[in-house]
C-alpha cells in the first residue's frame, strides 16, 4: 500500500493520462516491481480485477437421451452468457485429451444395476483403470438416477470421487438428480456460472441424495393374460391387461414399472435354511418389515450384485470369489453361522430394483382406467436347468383379478409427433408395445399422419403379435404401411433391418418429409444394426458422405425426431 502523500502525488500525475499512458505506466510500474504482470499486453477492454472463465468443457453420458438433451440445453444457456463451451460425449471423447483440459463437467446417468451408459463404458473403465493426474483439471459432475434403483446416482458417484482421486479439484459438489431432474440441472449450471465466473472452490462435499420424488403409486387388477405365441412357439409373451379405480396419467411411449416379489417357496426355505424368525421387525437403510416381508416383497435375493456377494463373504468369513448368484444358492453353498449372522445379511441386501415395461395401449383409446403390457417371459439356463427372469416370471404367473402395484415411468424422449407428422415404427418381439399404443392412439385420436410398422420375431405363424391388430389397421388404413421379418420361415435369416433395406428409398422420402423414425426392443444387436441400416439409406439415398449421414441422424435425434426405446 501508499502512504497518504505518494498516493496523492501518484493521482496527479495520472490524472491526464490518456488510456494508453495509463496501460504503458502500469506496466512500467509492473516492471519496476520485478513482476512480469504484463498488464499492457490486455485485451484492450478487460479490467485487471476480472477473472471471469471464458472456455468449458460439458460432457455427457447417456443411455436413454436425457443426459445428452440436458448437457445440449445447458451448453445453449451457457453460450447465452458469454462462456464458450466444447459439449461431448463421453462416447466419443479421448480420454488422453484429459491432459489439455481446465474446466471439465460430466453429466452423466447410471444405468443396469448401478453401471454407467454402455457408451461411456469406455471412459469410465479408462479413468478408473489408468493412474492419472489431473491436477490440471477443475471439475464437477451432475449424476442423473433414479431413486427407486437400489445404487441412485451411483455411477455419476463414482466419477466424482475417481477425478478428485486423481488430484482434479472439484469446484462444484456432485448433484444427484432424481426423475424431475430439470430444475436441479438448471440450479446446477447456475451454480457453475457463479463458480466458474468467480473463480471461487465450492465445497468438497456432495450434496445429500434428495428424497425420492414420491412417485405416483397406482394399485391394479389384472384384467386379463393372453400368451400371444403359438402353442408351437418356444417363446410366450404375454399381453396383460391391468385395470385401476383411480384414472391412470400416462402418454404413449411411457412405460410402466413394477417391482416384482421373490417367490413364497424360496423365502421359505431361505428362512428355513437360517432360522431368522420370519416375524423379526428388521430396520434396513430403506424398509422397516418383518424379516418374511423384507425377503418376500423389498430386497433383491434372486441376482446379488458382486459387492453384495463381496459383503456377504466380509459377514460371514467364508471365501468367495468374486460372482453372482442368487442369495438361496450363496446360503447352500457358504452357509450364516445362525440368525443373529443372518440378519446382517439381510441389512446390507440392497432393494428391489424395478423394471420397465413399455405400455402397449392407449389413454385415448382403452380410456384411462384400464393399462396394457407386452412381456415376453424371460428365460435362461443355470447348470443345464432353465431358471425365469423374476419379473417376467413374477408377471405372467399372474392369474385374472390379481393385485399388482405399478408406477409410470414417463419417456421424456420418445414421444409421438404432432398429429399430420407420419411415423415409421420399427418394433421387433416386445419392440412392438409401444407402437400398438401409437396406432391405437393415432387412430383414436384421428391423426393424418401416415403410419409404417416393421416388426419381425421367428415365425409368421407362431410369432406375429398382435397380428389380428395390425391386420385390421391395415385395411382401415390406420397403419399405411406393414413390412414384417420372420427369421426363421426362410433359409436366410431376414431382420427388420433387412426390411427397411429394400425399401431405402421410400424411407428415405419420408423422412425428407419431416416423418419421426421410433425404434424399440433389443439394445443389442437389433438397434445398433437398424442404426447402421438408417445411416447407409441416408448416404445413398440422400448422397451423403458418412460424417454428413451421422449429422443427419444426429439432427433428427436432437429434434426428436428419431427416438430409441431400446433394453
Ligand atoms: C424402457 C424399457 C422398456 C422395456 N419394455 C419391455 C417390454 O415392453 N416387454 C418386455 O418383455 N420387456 C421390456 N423391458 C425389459 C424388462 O424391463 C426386463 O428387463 C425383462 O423383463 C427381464 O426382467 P426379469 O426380471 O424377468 O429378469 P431378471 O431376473 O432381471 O434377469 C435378467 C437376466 O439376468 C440374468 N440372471 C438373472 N438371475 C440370474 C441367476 N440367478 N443366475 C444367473 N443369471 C441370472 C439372466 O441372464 C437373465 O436373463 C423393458 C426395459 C426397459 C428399460
Ligand atoms: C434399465 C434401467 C436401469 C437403471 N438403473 C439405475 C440405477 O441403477 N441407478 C440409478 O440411479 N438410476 C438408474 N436408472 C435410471 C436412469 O439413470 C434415469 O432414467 C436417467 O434419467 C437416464 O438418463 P439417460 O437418458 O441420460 O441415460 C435406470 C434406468 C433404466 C431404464
Amino acid at each position: 500500500m501508499l502512504s497518504e502523500t505518494k498516493l496523492k502525488v501518484l493521482k496527479e500525475i495520472s490524472s491526464g493520462f490518456s488510456r494508453d499512458e495509463a496501460i504503458w505506466a502500469s506496466g512500467y510500474l509492473a516492471g519496476l516491481a520485478g513482476t512480469s504482470a504484463a498488464v499492457a499486453d490486455l485485451p484492450p477492454q478487460q479490467t485487471t480485477h476480472t477473472t471471469a472463465v471464458k472456455k468449458i468443457t460439458l460432457v455427457y453420458g447417456t443411455e436413454t437421451g436425457n443426459s445428452k438433451k440436458l448437457a445440449t440445453e445447458l451448453a445453449g444457456v451457457a453460450k447465452k452468457k458469454g462462456i464458450q463451451v466444447k459439449l461431448g460425449d463421453l462416447s466419443q471423447y479421448k480420454p488422453k485429451d484429459l491432459a489439455k483440459e481446465e474446466y471439465f463437467f460430466v453429466v452423466i446417468s447410471t444405468q443396469g444395476e448401478g453401471e454407467p451408459p454402455i457408451l461411456a463404458k469406455k471412459f469410465y473403465e479408462y479413468i478408473h483403470e489408468n493412474e492419472l493426474n489431473l491436477s490440471n483439471i477443475k471439475f464437477g459432475v451432475l449424476a442423473l438416477g433414479d431413486s427407486t434403483y437400489p445404487q441412485f446416482c451411483k455411477t455419476g458417484e463414482d466419477v466424482d470421487t475417481r477425478f478428485e482421486v486423481l488430484g482434479a479439484e472439484r469446484i462444484i459438489p456432485l448433484k444427484r438428480c432424481d426423475i424431475d431432474y430439470e430444475e436441479d440441472a438448471h440450479k446446477w449450471l447456475d451454480h457453475i456460472f457463479e463458480v466458474v465466473q468467480n473463480k471461487e472452490a465450492g465445497t468438497s462435499q456432495a450434496t445429500p441424495a434428495k428424497a425420492s420424488s414420491g412417485r405416483k403409486k397406482y394399485q391394479g387388477k389384472v384384467s386379463a393374460i393372453i400368451n400371444l405365441n403359438d402353442i408351437t412357439s418356444d417363446k410366450e409373451t404375454y399381453h396383460i391387461e391391468i385395470e385401476t379405480e383411480e384414472p391412470i396419467v400416462y402418454r404413449p411411449g411411457d412405460a410402466l414399472g413394477v417391482i416384482p416379489y421373490n417367490s413364497k417357496p424360496v423365502v421359505k426355505e431361505i428362512i428355513g435354511l437360517t432360522g431368522i424368525d420370519p416375524k423379526k421387525q428388521i430396520q434396513t437403510a430403506r424398509v422397516n418389515a418383518s424379516a418374511e416381508e423384507l425377503l418376500h416383497q423389498h430386497l433383491n435375493i434372486s441376482y446379488l450384485l458382486k459387492t453384495t456377494v463381496a459383503q456377504y463373504a466380509q459377514i460371514t468369513g467364508h471365501d468367495i470369489p468374486e460372482t453372482r448368484l442368487s442369495l438361496l444358492d450363496l446360503l447352500r453353498i457358504y452357509p450364516v453361522k445362525n440368525a443373529e449372522e443372518f440378519e446382517v445379511v439381510i441389512k446390507a441386501l440392497t432393494v428391489q430394483a424395478p423394471r420397465l415395461y413399455s405400455v402397449s395401449s392407449s389413454p385415448e383409446a382403452h380410456g384411462d382406467s384400464e393399462i396394457h403390457i407386452t412381456v415376453a417371459k424371460s428365460e435362461f439356463l443355470i447348470n443345464d436347468k432353465k431358471q425365469n427372469g423374476l419379473c417376467s416370471g413374477f408377471l405372467s404367473e399372474f392369474e385374472e383379478d390379481g393385485a399388482v402395484e405399478f408406477y409410470i415411468q414417463e419417456a421424456k424422449h420418445f414421444k409421438l409427433p404432432e398429429t399430420a407428422k407420419d411415423v415409421i415404427m420399427i418394433g421387433p418381439g416386445t419392440g412392438i408395445a409401444p407402437f400398438r399404443s401409437f396406432l391405437w392412439e393415432r387412430d383414436a385420436t384421428g391423426a393424418e399422419g401416415r403410419n409404417w410398422l416393421f416388426f419381425g420375431d421367428r415365425s409368421f405363424v407362431s410369432d406375429f403379435l398382435y397380428q389380428s391388430e395390425f391386420q385390421d389397421f391395415l385395411k382401415t388404413g390406420a397403419l399405411t404401411n406393414l413390412d414384417l421379418a420372420f427369421s426363421r420361415d426362410t433359409s436366410e435369416k431376414v431382420y427388420v433391418q433387412h426390411r427397411l433395406q429394400q425399401k431405402s428409398s421410400e424411407v428415405f422420402q419420408w423422412l425428407e418429409g419431416g416423418a419421426s423414425v421410433y425404434v424399440c426392443g433389443a439394445k443389442e444387436p437389433m438397434s445398433k444394426d437398424v442404426e447402421e441400416t438408417l445411416l447407409g439409406i441416408i448416404r445413398h439415398e440422400g448422397k451423403r458422405n458418412e460424417e454428413e449421414a451421422k449429422n443427419y441422424l444426429e439432427e433428427l435425434e436432437l429434434s426428436g425426431r428419431y427416438a430409441k426405446d431400446v433394453y
